[in-house]
């Protein structure tokens, strides 16, 4: 989204909010599968964005899903149960039951554990269904299941008649710079399906594979060649010997760029000689993986709201609405401002040392490639700040500017309410 496009949400729905362009979302999809191939099938990893799974239905195979909150979501937004992955760790008998007393054998779950698939057979049995799964190949964590468990599993797999294995998933990790460490991984699960093949006369039909393909969040950090990265990755999988699906599944790199943080200057001060802004966002409201000590600049607009000349420039001086104090629009000079947030904790800077010009009360600073994590995995809480609004942006599609959610407060999550001790 241009300037000018942030600029007149931040004055119609006001700060801190989310927007997403789905225009934008949807033409980098188009780009990841023109790339990679049509046979490629694209699965999103939805805990990066939940509010993203509707408006890519169309361009996407598959949805991972790795929580009984997540399937309701999805639930929620009418997503088919036949693009469903059902993953992750400790899934609950009584949600396995109620997914598959209500889908029956639809979808594709995955197999975190030996424990785990007796718990699908026996649900599978007591429904009358006989489901599809994915045993996932540890990496050396707590996820997956160990490579020797997994020949002991396939080779006794007549004894889950109600699962049917269909192949394996694999997920090591996120922002993966080198493809050789993505190539070395591909390889090895090559030669483990051989393995499976010749001792076991097991024929995978489906490799689900998370690359953890890697997004420069930072103005430091190189840019990407996409196609030509997503060429090379191409050439990996076709010199794979395994013949069957490849399905990858991809948070971040789907759904980073599509994002922005729009959040407000509402106040500023300098303090023993450093410039510091506080704006009504914060450090709870973005992720960007990588951030050390805020010391690095990420991708970021500064929007002058105050101000304007008659044409919507910028005039040549601007007044701090507070303090009524002037500043000189064109001065040349950058200044170095520390961007704190809200939270009561000296912890809340997003950045230091971010050079702006003349930063005044009520500028919009325009935090992007928030698409992935940010809703999910900031500490919302901390605080009992509100949650941001969040908004969708579309050209194409002749939507403008949607509220997707208001501004939510959180008092009601943490907080007693008329209960009395
Ligand atoms: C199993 C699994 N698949 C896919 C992903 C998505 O990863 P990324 O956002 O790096 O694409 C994750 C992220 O945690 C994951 O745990």
């Amino acid at each position: 989204m241009d300037k000018e496009a942030l600029r007149s949400v931040a004055k119609e729905y006001g700060t801190p909010a989310y927007i997403f362009d789905l225009d934008m979302l949807k033409k980098r999809i188009r780009m990841i599968q023109r790339s990679l191939g049509e046979e490629i099938r694209l699965c999103y990893a939805m805990k990066a964005n939940p509010f993203l799974i509707g408006p890519i239905r169309q361009l996407i195979s598959k949805y991972e899903v790795c929580s009984p909150g997540e399937f309701r979501i999805c639930e929620k937004a009418g997503i088919d149960m036949q693009q469903i992955v059902l993953s992750g760790v400790n899934k609950e008998r009584a949600d396995i039951a109620y997914v598959m007393g209500r889908y029956g054998s639809k979808g594709i779950y995955t197999i975190e554990s030996a424990g785990q698939l007796e718990v699908l057979e026996s649900c599978a049995k007591e429904c009358q269904v006989v489901i599809r799964a994915l045993i996932r190949v540890t990496s050396g964590n707590q996820f997956g299941v160990d490579e020797e468990e997994i020949c002991r599993i396939i080779e006794r797999r007549e004894a889950y008649p109600h699962v049917q294995i269909v192949g394996l998933q694999w997920y090591s990790g996120t922002q993966k710079k080198k493809m050789a460490k993505i190539e070395k991984e591909l390889l090895h699960l090559d030669e483990f399906l051989g393995l499976l093949r010749g001792k076991y006369g097991y024929e995978a039909e489906e490799l689900e594979y998370g690359p953890g393909f890697y997004v420069p969040y930072f103005t430091s950090d190189e840019e990407i060649d996409e196609e030509k990265m997503l060429g090379e990755f191409r050439s990996i999988l076709e010199r794979l010997h395994f013949s069957g699906r490849i399905t990858l599944e991809m948070g971040r790199y789907i759904a980073a760029y599509c994002g922005y943080y729009l959040t407000s200057i509402a106040d500023w001060k300098v303090n023993q000689g450093q410039r510091y802004c506080i704006v009504d966002g914060g450090i709870h409201h973005l992720t960007y993986y990588g951030q050390a000590m805020a010391m690095k600049i990420p991708h970021y607009q500064y929007i002058w709201m105050q101000e304007e000349g008659a044409g919507g420039e910028a005039a040549s001086v601007r007044k701090d609405i507070d303090t009524g104090i002037e500043k000189d629009a064109d001065v040349e000079k950058a200044e170095p401002w520390n961007i704190c947030g809200s939270l009561c904790t000296v912890n809340d800077v997003i950045v230091k040392q971010l050079p702006l010009k003349n930063a005044l009360i009520g500028d919009v600073i325009v935090f992007e490639r928030v698409g992935a994590y940010s809703v999910t995995e900031g500490m919302y809480l901390f605080l009992n700040r509100d949650l941001p609004q969040v908004l969708f942006y579309s050209q194409d599609g002749g939507n403008g500017v949607q509220m997707i959610r208001q501004r939510k407060g959180t008092d009601e999550i943490n907080g007693i309410g008329a209960v009395m001790l």
